[in-house]
């Protein structure tokens, strides 16, 4: 079975951390999104993937996980640009997947479970698609599935107003044979100008192939705004890290519970409460790390407070009055304390960024 991973998308409910690189590469709990899903892959025996590249920034994707070999994957990346549709997305890897069996992996979607039992499923069966669903609170705003009353999967209907079951559709999907990329040319944009992938599978359940579904016991999480990437970074803090790994230097510190310190970086005079990460070549000085915050690589943290938090790469975070709580920070970030007088606010923020005092 080959993989496909869709890493376009314009990502504008993250923005501005999208303005200049897709929302798959925001790192949760120290990896980013879309290389959890890649893991995921390799975990269910897929090492062939196909890795769909947006018009944000592709350039950093290629060179981030290159040919695929550092996760032991053969990637291949096909170039979409404009996000014409999910539909649209899968049906460019066509070639890609020729005749093989295949799944699709929304490239900001985490699944704890991982898709190993489901790839199991779809290789055991005859089905021409399989898809993932997971029972929610409120279906209004998902796509929801319609079963007949033998538990049949008979329709798929887009943020219904009366949903049809509890069942949502997660961003996973499997396929086999040609099927579904002849509903695609069929299919017409929806009112949001896109070839919905709903519309490829209610297409395909017209047309009388045979679609599956399987449920996601887990959680699951599609990290599409920043309350969903902090959600996610407390989740994976907790699920993953299972015990301290302390590979940095810890001096007249106190590192409590599991805590991830990587190589090279420097934990001095402080408080570090798990879970939490804190990446290489970082510096932690005089300062409190509470839990569920993970740190990028090469950050300098010094006199500051921090708490249910994500700091990507390079941030400077400097002699805070405040706790720093619920934030994320985007690469190359710099907060510091204006000691000048007379004392003001002065601030350099990037388009849509959000200040809260
Ligand atoms: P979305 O989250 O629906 O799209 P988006 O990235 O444009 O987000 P926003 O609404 O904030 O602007 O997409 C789901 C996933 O699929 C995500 O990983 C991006 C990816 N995608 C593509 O690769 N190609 C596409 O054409 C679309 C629409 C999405």
């Amino acid at each position: 079975m080959k993989g496909v991973l869709l890493h376009g998308g314009l990502g504008t409910r993250l923005r501005p951390l999208t303005h200049t690189g897709p929302k798959q590469l925001i790192k949760v709990a120290g990896k980013p999104v879309s290389q959890w899903v890649l893991e995921d892959f390799k975990g269910a025996g897929i090492d062939e993937v196909a890795v769909i590249l947006g018009g944000v920034a592709p350039e950093r994707v290629v060179e981030y996980y290159g040919d695929g070999s550092a996760l032991g994957l053969k990637i291949t990346y096909i170039y979409q640009g404009y996000p014409y549709g999910l539909a649209h997305a899968v049906y460019i890897a066509r070639d890609y997947v020729g005749d093989e069996e295949f799944v699709v992996y929304l490239g900001d979607n985490l699944i704890l479970e991982g898709i190993k039992k489901f790839v199991e499923k779809f290789s055991d069966s005859d089905a021409d698609a399989m898809i993932l669903l997971a029972e929610v609170e409120d279906p209004r705003r998902f796509g929801v599935a319609k079963f007949d009353s033998s538990g049949r999967l008979v329709g798929l209907v887009e943020k219904p107003k009366e949903p049809p079951s509890k069942y949502a559709l997660v961003g996973v999907y499997f396929f086999r044979g040609q099927g579904v990329f002849k509903v695609i040319e069929k299919l017409r944009p929806s009112w949001r100008g896109e070839l919905e992938i709903t519309d490829a599978l209610q297409g395909m359940l017209e047309a009388g192939f045979k679609v599956d579904y399987g449920i996601i016991g887990g959680w699951w999480k599609d990290t599409g705004t920043p309350k969903d990437i902090l959600e996610a970074n407390r989740l994976l803090l907790d699920q993953k890290v299972r015990e301290a790994l302390i590979e940095g230097n810890v001096e007249d510190s106190s590192v409590e519970g599991r805590v991830i310190v990587e190589e090279n970086s420097v934990i001095r005079n402080s408080v570090i409460r798990g879970p939490a990460f804190i990446g290489s070549g970082s510096i932690v000085e005089n300062s409190y790390i509470g839990p569920y915050t993970s740190i990028g690589i090469n950050c300098r943290i010094q006199g500051v407070e921090i708490e249910n938090s994500v700091l990507m790469d390079n941030v400077t975070i400097t002699s805070l009055d405040y706790r720093l709580v619920d934030s994320i920070i985007g690469s190359g970030g710099v907060i510091r304390k204006n000691s000048n007088r007379p004392r003001g606010l002065r601030l350099f923020l990037g388009e849509m960024g959000v200040v809260e005092l």
